[in-house]
């Protein structure tokens, strides 16, 4: 992640899911090395997650890279919610998206068809977890994810109709071992 918030220099990183918060801090930080190195000065992280709860809030915001970040609480997929995103989207050059919230196949689905268009043309729709597909099946008892039902084939059914996007097998390759196999979209047209 670290290479491609480099090479794409985001105005805007749009993440589902935010938990503790520390995929947010961790891009927060990526920008603001960026800025240093005379990229985007006033690049921001947009983080949305269904709970926020109030301690990871509460620490989100005591730390120093938070004026970098916005939250939003409510579902990733909710009309709504969507709106609000594309809004803050809405003439920023170069946007890259990360998906990292509920891990079933038909959410993971229905992100992308609302996020994946808001990628710019060179960056990346990221798509985490979509390493359950390649474990053992039953591996998440208590989740609803599983082999045939997650990220992996949600991307998968999505690049069906979606030739804008090709799966960057390079970033994989030198990963060796990535939550992300065929997760990282780059958005080519
Ligand atoms: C894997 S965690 C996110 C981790 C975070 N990206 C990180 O790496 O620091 C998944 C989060 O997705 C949230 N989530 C689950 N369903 C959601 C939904 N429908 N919309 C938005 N967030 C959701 C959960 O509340 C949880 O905090």
């Amino acid at each position: 992640m670290q290479e491609l918030i480099w090479s794409v220099q985001p105005d805007l990183i749009i993440e589902t899911g935010i938990a503790h918060g520390g995929s947010l801090i961790f891009s927060a930080s990526m920008l603001e090395l960026n800025a240093a190195c005379g990229g985007p000065p006033d690049a921001e992280v947009l983080g949305v997650d269904i709970d926020i709860r109030a301690h990871n809030r509460a620490a989100i915001a005591a730390h120093p890279m938070f004026k970098r970040i916005t939250m939003i609480e409510g579902s990733s997929i909710a009309p709504d919610i969507i709106a609000q995103i594309k809004a803050k989207a809405a003439g920023q050059q170069r946007v890259l998206v990360c998906l990292d919230s509920n891990h079933t196949h038909d959410h993971v689905l229905a992100e992308l068809e609302a996020y994946a268009p808001l990628t710019s043309v060179g960056s990346y729709c990221v798509v985490f977890d979509t390493v359950i597909e390649d474990m053992p099946a039953g591996s998440f008892p208590d989740r609803p994810w599983d082999q045939g039902n997650n990220p992996k084939t949600a991307v998968w059914e999505y690049l069906k109709t979606h030739p804008e996007f090709e799966i960057d097998k390079s970033i994989p390759h030198k990963l060796l071992i990535t939550v992300a196999p065929d997760g990282f979209l780059k958005r080519v047209k």
